[in-house]
């Protein structure tokens, strides 16, 4: 239902010589579609284009060239807002904080209400009990868990059909990342939404139906866990110890 079709992204290469421009490509002839209600990680090493991914999808980044097809809509000309309307929505790997505004104002915007009651469900979808936490400010005071609950919450609160989180194990404590799983696959199933999560967490590839891993802006590999792990290990995106199972530690060690 989401179709990268042979997506290529380039960037002027700041190193070419001005007389000659040439083009560094970051995205390489990438094709693949996410199924309706799937949940996908995409992995790899830092620097593979796995947040310039995201972006094509979200309509942040311009394809240089290829087609997304979305509910069978060739989607890659709409801007960011009418992707959004249709039903895409992207979590940020580091959220934007806003001086002056509160979570409530996010939420409300993000959900099309300021329904106290409905600002309560959603909010308690995510783990949070307290109504105070409406009214924290949205600011650098704010801890990292907290932002990315934050995050969390504006991405659910739009009901997405395709929901993309960049990293949101970002700042956010081993403890939290069980939990995070759990309520992103619960959101998965009981609203179809089809996920997508870019991430090294080991929590997070384990929770994917299926499992992207980036290398050099080209998919290296598509697939499930086992199958992935000798190229992660390889590619020292990951080094699975076993050592730490049951102790709650769900990191995929680098
Ligand atoms: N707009 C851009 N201009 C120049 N280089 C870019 C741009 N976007 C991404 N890159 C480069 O492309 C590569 C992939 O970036 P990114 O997708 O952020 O990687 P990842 O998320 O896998 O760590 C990096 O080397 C990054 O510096
Ligand atoms: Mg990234």
């Amino acid at each position: 239902m989401l179709e990268l079709q042979n997506i290529v992204f380039k960037v002027p290469d700041a190193e070419s010589a001005s007389e000659s421009p040439s083009f560094k490509t970051i995205i390489n002839d990438v094709s693949f579609t996410f199924e309706s209600g799937g949940f996908y990680a995409i992995t790899g090493p830092n620097g593979s284009g796995k947040t310039t991914i995201a972006k094509l999808i979200m309509g942040i980044n311009e394809l240089t060239d290829g087609k997304i097809i979305f509910d069978g809509k060739d989607i890659s000309k709409l801007p960011i807002n009418e992707r959004s309307r249709g039903g895409i929505v992207y979590g940020f790997q580091n959220p934007a904080r806003f001086k002056g505004t509160t979570f409530r104002d996010l939420l409300s915007i993000a959900a099309g209400t300021d329904d106290e009651d409905q600002l309560a469900h959603i909010i308690a979808r995510v783990g949070i009990c307290s109504m105070d936490f409406l009214d924290k400010p949205v600011d650098s005071k704010l801890s990292g868990g907290e932002i990315k609950k934050i995050e969390l919450a504006t991405v659910i609160a739009r009901n997405p059909k395709v929901a993309i989180y960049d990293e949101p194990d970002t700042g956010i404590d081993l403890w939290t990342i069980g939990p995070m799983v759990d309520l992103l696959k619960r959101e998965q199933k009981e609203n179809n939404t089809t996920t997508i999560v870019v991430s090294h967490n080991k929590a997070f590839l384990e929770a994917a139906d299926t499992l992207l891993l980036l290398k050099d802006g080209k998919i290296g590999y598509k697939g499930d866990l086992a199958g992935a792990k000798p190229m992660l290990e390889d590619l020292s995106v990951c080094t699975f110890s076993d050592s730490c199972e049951g102790e709650g530690n769900a990191r995929c060690y680098r």
